[in-house]
């Protein structure tokens, strides 16, 4: 494995020279790799991107464990403990890619545990009832699938690479959720509306979840030059809403969003404006659930100190 320099403040300038081989291998479609020459840059934005994914697979899996002691049936709880395990096995593999880019795990860990570094905002919200978990398995996970998916041709190899194995898991998350949101919206008028009230509640979030419009800038520019984006938060929105509308409409649910409705002459779903105030306000950790998941997420870490202990010196005497 190889140990590049960390990551500084101020990143320094670039070897000229170097910088326009990597542009040039870049443009050409090649991929890069971890111990590769990389610019200070592209190296930040690589661990920025690939350290928010972690901490959200991480932190993305304690909504839905909430319902593993209260799945309905035991084949729901199975197959819910399968999905939770599924998520932190994304974040252990995302924070192995990460590390690589130059920041330690532990250290990343203590970022994340200190509320100082970010994950996603759809993972601040609470789950009050049972057709949650099915609306986070279709929607939030299909969103998420809308990002990773297109990201699994990004420039960044080891990225690329992690992305497909856990593409094919979410895939397979968004059926196990189809499954439970078809017995729901197939059930009794309060199952009905129970997933009705979970729709309603997650839409704004699942909005925010793509990101602002976009707005021209010379920052997302250099993004998808180098092609640490490869599709643009209008695109990506568009994109899950034009697979995702139909899950609702298709089983006679309300539109949980009154201006939601495809524009023929521009092939493309008119939405009201998510009110970016609250994305804001969540993504800074002031969601409504923030402090009881960092807390939790703080208490285990606490309780399973011997487990790292214990490996620790094992390690030493291996
Ligand atoms: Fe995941
Ligand atoms: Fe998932």
């Amino acid at each position: 494995m190889t140990q590049p320099s960390p990551v500084p403040d101020h990143p320094q300038q670039d070897d000229p020279e170097k910088l326009a081989a990597f542009e040039a291998k870049i443009a050409a479609g090649d991929r890069i790799e971890a111990g590769e020459w990389m610019p200070q840059q592209y190296r930040f934005e690589c661990l920025r991107l690939i350290q928010m994914h972690a901490n959200s697979e991480l932190m993305g899996a304690l909504p839905e464990r909430e319902w593993i002691p209260r799945a309905p049936t035991l084949a729901r709880k199975m197959a819910l403990v399968a999905k939770v395990q599924d998520e932190v096995g994304h974040a252990q593999l995302l924070y192995r890619v990460a590390e690589d880019l130059g920041k330690p795990r532990a250290q990343m860990l203590e970022d994340l545990l200190s509320g100082k570094s970010k994950f996603h905002n759809v993972f601040h919200y609470p789950v009050p009832t049972w057709a949650d978990v099915p609306v986070i398995q279709v929607f939030v996970d299909g969103a998420a699938m809308q990002t990773q998916g297109a990201l699994r041709s990004c420039s960044y190899a080891p990225y690329a690479r992690v992305l497909k194995r856990i593409c094919y898991e979410e895939d397979f998350h968004i059926r196990l959720g189809i499954d439970v949101y078809r017995a729901l919206a197939e059930g009794t008028p309060t199952q009905r509306a129970m997933l009705q009230d979970a729709v309603d509640r997650w839409w704004q979030p699942i909005m925010h979840f793509f990101g602002p419009r976009d707005q021209a800038s010379p920052h997302l520019e250099t993004m998808m030059r180098w092609r640490i984006k490869v599709k643009t938060n209008d695109e990506l929105r568009q994109q899950f809403l034009r697979q995702f509308v139909p899950f609702i409409t298709d089983y006679g649910l309300r539109l949980p969003d009154p201006n939601l409705k495809w524009n023929e002459a521009e092939q493309r779903y008119d939405h009201s404006e998510p009110d970016w105030d609250e994305f804001k306000r969540v993504i800074r950790g002031e969601g409504p659930k923030t402090a009881a998941r960092l807390q939790l997420r703080n208490d285990y870490w606490q309780r399973h100190h011997w487990v790292r202990e214990a490996m620790t010196a094992w390690g030493r005497a291996a």
